[in-house]
């Protein structure tokens, strides 16, 4: 739901519609589009929305000019418009009042409209994205998203983590060479960034608690329901944080925006038919499990599981389902992870890493770890891993002036919307969605 303005903050005489409930009884001028349109004899009813809320504006012959009742019946779906009216309460509204109108003027009629209410195709809708951002369940969507964003950063705001971003043109890869997007920088070849992680680790041995939100790019040939090329993530990173911290610091942050998300989106989350019975039971702590553990619960599903692997899609989906909270994977193998993270002193083989699976099967949210601080063996990681040393250098510095143990992870916002909102695919979480086969519109 919008949020509401007072009587003081508006702009009078334009009041969305959300605020209209403070001037019954007044004359108010909204501005927008006509949502659908119905006539009998001298009436006609306009349902318009602005982005706000939608009302209902009842034209009656007697009480505007002959021209502008001639007007209303050249209206067309989505036709822009500006109406002046009196606001009186009306128990059948779902926002309890509508606007008996007095001026209405047209400022264009709309053309055909391709989004009906008849059943449309997601690649259609999809090809129409710039369009279907008008429809509810969208709105429902992207209001949830932002509450979402808001929530994050509000989060370690609250904490003291200073925002230091991170640059998209990068001169290396930090999650592995296979889905970069190259590009050409003035003749050199420079990448879309992957992660903001390797320089909010700079900005952590600078301020202490930083993060980082922007887009991050993987070229990933995979058409699943979990992917885009584009997606958005939020990465705090920590000074003396070890991979416990670590964990704490993301179930904390998890419950956070899930329970803002309750508190201010109810509305939203009714739209989209949400169960939200699941949600509330969003609390910190979440469960946490080795990997060994989590390879037990794969395998009674899929016993040609090999320990070692990497779990796919749909052992996630059987992770996840196996509890009603978020759950925290730890200490994967060292060798299906990044160059970066710190392997566990006690036992070699596994990385102090961590990923957060979403319940109801939505797969992973979170990716993290405690990183690699020693000089050498950092060193040594980037020739195992043939990565281009020169571009390393700099983030070898690090290990260089200071060093001390570090952690932080990245939050997929698009994958988190999902979850939230119970909706299947990753590509109507974000305005514009890049997959594989699409950067139109
Ligand atoms: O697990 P990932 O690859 O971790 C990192 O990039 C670390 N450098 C983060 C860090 O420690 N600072 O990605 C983190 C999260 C995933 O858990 C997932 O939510 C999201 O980013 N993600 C994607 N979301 C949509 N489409 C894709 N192709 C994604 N790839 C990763
Ligand atoms: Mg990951």
């Amino acid at each position: 739901m919008y949020t509401q303005l007072t009587k003081e903050e508006i702009m009078l005489p334009q009041v969305s519609i959300a605020d209209i409930a403070q001037f019954e009884n007044e004359i108010v001028t909204i501005q927008g589009w006509l949502y659908n349109m119905r006539s009998s004899g001298k009436l006609r009813f306009l349902l318009v929305r602005d982005g706000t809320q939608v009302i209902q504006c009842v034209v009656f012959k007697n009480d505007v000019s002959e021209e502008t009742f001639i007007n209303t019946d050249t209206l067309t779906q989505e036709s822009s418009l500006r109406i002046t009216g009196k606001v009186t309460a009306d128990k059948r509204s779902p926002i309890g009042f509508e606007l008996q109108v007095k001026e209405l003027q047209i400022v264009q009629i709309a053309q055909e409209y391709p989004i009906t209410k008849k059943e449309h195709g997601t690649d259609f809708l999809m090809d129409h994205r710039h369009l279907w951002l008008r429809s509810s369940r969208q709105h429902a969507i992207l209001r949830v998203r932002h509450q979402i964003i808001h929530a994050a950063r509000e989060f370690f705001d609250n904490r003291g983590f200073v925002l230091v971003d991170s640059p998209i043109f990068t001169p290396s890869a930090a999650e592995g060479t296979t889905t970069l997007f190259e590009t050409d920088y003035f003749g050199d070849k420079a990448y879309l960034t992957q992660s903001g992680q390797l320089y909010a680790e700079a900005a952590a041995m600078a301020f202490g608690k930083v993060y980082c939100f922007g887009p991050t790019f993987r070229a990933e040939k995979s058409k699943t329901r979990r992917h885009l090329t584009e997606f958005w993530m939020i990465e705090p990173e920590v000074a003396y944080f070890d991979l416990q911290d670590d964990m704490q610091l993301a179930e904390e942050f998890v419950a956070h925006i899930v329970q803002s998300v309750l508190k201010n989106r109810q509305y939203e989350l009714q739209v989209l038919e949400r169960d939200t019975s699941k949600l509330v039971k969003v609390i910190a702590p979440f469960p946490k499990i080795h990997y060994t553990e989590a390879v037990a619960i794969v395998k009674k599903n899929n016993p040609a599981f090999n320990e070692g692997d990497d779990f796919g899609g749909t052992d996630e989906t059987t992770i996840s389902e196996s509890f009603e909270q978020p759950v925290i994977i730890h200490h994967y193998p060292a060798a299906i992870k990044a160059f970066y993270m710190k392997r566990d002193p006690e036992n070699p083989q596994y990385a102090l890493a961590m990923d957060m699976l979403a319940p109801e099967g939505y797969g992973e949210i979170i990716g993290g770890s405690q990183r690699e601080d020693d000089y050498d063996t950092l060193l040594q990681r980037i020739h195992e891993h043939h990565l281009p040393v020169e571009a390393f250098n700099w983030y070898l510095d690090l290990r260089r002036y200071g060093s001390v143990p570090h952690a932080g992870f990245g939050l997929g916002i698009e994958r988190t919307v999902a979850w939230i909102c119970g909706i299947r695919h990753i590509r109507e979480t974000i305005p514009f969605p890049r997959l594989m086969q699409r950067i139109y519109p």
